[in-house]
């Protein structure tokens, strides 16, 4: 099997991991996978799995290890299937602690795949709230909004599928505090992991929407072109 070469999106709740994938995935040649995502698709059944995803979700706690690398896999085997000249996969929320980032390494070492980059948004707490405060996302189509800083055409509505925009389950005060604090304690160490290994890329992601896209684009096209680091390029 030909070797995948996806990047890694790391960055606290709210930097702008699933706005930035949206934009640039397709220009990259990649298909943006998010963890996150495919538990709110999951969470529209109602079975044993589907109920279990959400204990975890709308308290704003990580659901457990197994299940979400069996999610995860699940996902890019379709790819595989589906897609079979696809480049690789921009990891959205995907690992977050540790035990999730040594599961990637040994899962990405059976398929020959590589890690190009990893892309780190940083942005400050304070305006990480008043981002997650003000979000809005279209259940059916998956599109972000945000009341200020990102408004739909019309108010309410997504411009994509025209579809009631919603707020997310796991957007209250509550869970808001919980998921920056897990980032704090268990994601934001795998960026001295991923930094030994040279795969780092800074990003202040506290700047205009279509500033930061710019960067990152700007950033991640000579690493993708580049043989050493992107064996599939
Ligand atoms: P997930 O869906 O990944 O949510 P999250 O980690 O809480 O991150 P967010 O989606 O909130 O942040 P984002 O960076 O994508 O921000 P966005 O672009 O939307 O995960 C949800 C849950 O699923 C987890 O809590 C957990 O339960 C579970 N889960 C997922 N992965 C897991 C894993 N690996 N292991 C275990 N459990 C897992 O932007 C936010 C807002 O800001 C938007 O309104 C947007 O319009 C606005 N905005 C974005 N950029 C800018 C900008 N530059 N300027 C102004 N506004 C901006
Ligand atoms: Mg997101």
């Amino acid at each position: 099997m030909a070797g995948r070469c996806h990047v890694i999106l790391i960055g606290p709740q709210g930097s702008g991991k699933g706005t930035q994938a949206t934009r640039i995935a397709a220009p990259l040649g990649l298909v943006h996978v998010a963890t996150g995502d495919l538990f709110r698709q999951l969470m529209t059944r109602d079975d044993p799995l589907a109920r279990e995803v959400r204990s975890y979700y709308d308290r704003g706690e990580l659901v457990p290890d197994d299940v979400t690398l069996r999610v995860l896999l699940e996902r890019l085997d379709e790819l595989e299937r589906e897609l079979p000249s696809y480049r690789g996969a921009l990891l959205d929320g995907y690992p977050r602690n540790r035990a999730q980032a040594e599961a990637l390494d040994r899962v990405l070492r059976d398929r020959n795949d590589t890690i190009a980059a990893v892309v780190h948004l940083a942005v400050p707490r304070a305006v990480l709230i008043e981002r997650l405060s003000g979000r809005l996302i279209c259940p059916q189509c998956g599109a972000t909004y945000h009341r200020t800083f990102a408004p739909p055409r019309v108010e309410g509505q997504c411009d994509q599928c025209g579809a009631p925009l919603v707020q997310r389950s796991d957007d209250t005060p509550e869970a808001i505090a919980r998921r920056l604090d897990t980032y704090e304690q268990h994601t934001a160490p795998l960026l001295e992991y991923y930094r030994e290994r040279g795969l780092v890329i800074d990003i202040d992601g506290n700047r205009p929407i279509d500033e930061v896209t710019r960067t990152i684009v700007s950033a991640l096209e000579p690493v993708l072109a580049d043989p050493s680091r992107c064996r599939s390029s």
